[in-house]
């Protein structure tokens, strides 16, 4: 494959991280005139347009889209496949929502055909809205997982999914055991972590669907497969909370039910940590677990208020989630709009280039994948979206005025959704275009 060069507005998350959260957005790189260099499905330079030229062959095409901006694709680090089709079911709080529409949806997952048809219809949803990269629960059944990453590989996305495992307190048709949950945690860890682009999560779905024995066959499986990914929900609801402390009696917190079974640690992804208390951010910090902010699900369940405050302080990893069935959009930057609106109600302003770099950067590096996906840095592969300031007639009237970079994103944030991603390319390949598809279109130097 020859090089391409993309040449528009670029922003990438490019510098070395120095683990400091907190304001490491600041040193992201912007170009007015910036160039992509891409071959073989990798970044191969990034930057000012002047400085990558002379690394540009006689071959290469350029795709002139100068009137766009190019950021890396977006990560999104929690989400349910399997509850794809109840988005937008409403309920009175967590727990009766998962009763009322959660557990007959992801029954329907154990028809492997159906489950084919929704992964598909779910990845393009995720292009679409810009998501190159994803943190996927599946249902309880192996093959709603195999179903996801066949449709995952096929499209040669980076995706983490995992299956649920959950052997009590749900109903039975979707029960496993602690023996069945580790065997087929097991059989799909083997058959699909590191084949192509795909990463396999461990899934308890919370502690409490979980028994001890559950937990302790989890531990003993994240114990043998260190570089495998942990995801799980931790203090989302204050029903949910009272109820681990009966169910769990003697630990300090929600959050240290995981700790005790081996499940707080680098590569782990906690869904919402919104009713943490200090001590709980600190050991998530210290971990290196990354909390998963998901401010459309938390405001469409009432559930509580991130406090982005608390967690700057004691450095906790944080970055975005959509939590799709809860959730009630694809679309980070829909998911962006509702976080600067919960960290306002706070009294704390999240600045636009700080929820880009949650919505990539932040989660590429606390997810050890800075190399592969989430800051466009040379060498690294090659998952970016062009977006387009006049997507709509009201983004063109805003964008048009916006006198800086935090401007331009900030427009982007809060009055952006799917309509605003012209492409989405992963690994170089270009699998989403809501316009003319520019290669189409490329124009000479
Ligand atoms: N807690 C346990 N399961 C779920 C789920 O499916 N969605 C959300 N938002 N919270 C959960
Ligand atoms: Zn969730």
């Amino acid at each position: 494959m020859a090089q391409t060069v993309y040449r528009a507005r670029l922003l990438v998350f490019d510098a070395p991280f120095d683990g400091i959260y907190p304001g490491a957005e600041q040193r992201a790189s912007f170009n007015e005139d910036g160039a992509l260099l891409v071959e073989h499905g990798r970044v191969v330079a990034s930057g000012a347009y002047d400085a990558v030229a002379p690394r540009i062959t006689a071959q290469a095409s350029v795709i002139s889209l100068r009137d766009k901006l190019i950021v890396p694709g977006f990560i999104d680090t929690h989400l349910h496949f399997a509850q794809t089709e109840i988005i937008a079911s409403p309920a009175p709080s967590l727990l009766p929502w998962l009763q009322t529409w959660t557990f007959p949806a992801e029954r329907r997952f154990e028809d492997a055909a159906y489950a084919r048809e929704v992964a598909d219809f779910f990845l393009d949803q995720l292009l679409a809205a810009g998501t190159t990269s994803a943190a996927v629960y599946c249902s309880v059944h192996p093959q709603s997982v195999h179903a996801l990453f066949e449709a995952s590989h096929a499209r040669n996305l980076r995706l983490i999914a995992g299956k649920v495992l959950m052997d009590r307190n749900c109903p039975p048709f979707l029960r496993d055991t602690a023996q069945s949950g580790y065997d087929d945690s097991l059989a799909l860890m083997t058959r699909w972590h590191g084949t192509g682009r795909q990463l396999y999560a461990l899934t308890p779905r919370f502690a409490p669907t979980s028994t001890q024995a559950q937990l302790d066959a989890c531990r003993t499986l994240a114990a043998a497969h260190p570089d495998v990914f942990i995801q799980s929900h931790v203090a989302e609801n204050t029903d949910e909370i009272a109820w681990v402390a009966q169910l769990f009696p003697g630990h300090r917190s929600y959050l240290d039910v995981y700790e005790h079974y081996g499940l707080l640690r680098r590569r782990a992804i906690y869904g919402h940590c919104i009713h943490l208390d200090d001590v709980d951010r600190a050991r998530m910090a210290a971990c290196g677990a990354l909390a998963s902010h998901c401010p459309t699900s938390n405001l469409f369940l009432g559930s509580g208020l991130f406090d982005f405050e608390a967690a700057d302080a004691t450095n906790m990893p944080v970055a975005l989630g959509s939590d799709v069935g809860a959730g009630t959009s694809f679309s980070m930057l829909q998911t962006m709009n509702e976080a600067h609106k919960i960290a306002r109600l706070r009294g704390y302003h999240l600045s636009a280039l700080r929820m880009f770099w949650l919505a990539t950067a932040a989660a590429a590096h606390a997810l050890e994948l800075a190399g592969h996906i989430g800051t466009l840095a040379a060498g690294s592969e090659a998952d970016f979206i062009v977006l387009d300031p006049a997507a709509t007639t009201l983004l063109a009237r805003r964008t048009a005025q916006a006198d800086s970079l935090e401007a331009l994103l900030f427009a982007f944030a809060l009055l952006g959704d799917d309509r605003a991603v012209a492409h989405t390319y992963a690994a170089g390949r270009l699998v989403h275009s809501r316009a003319t598809p520019p290669e189409l279109a490329v124009q000479l130097r």
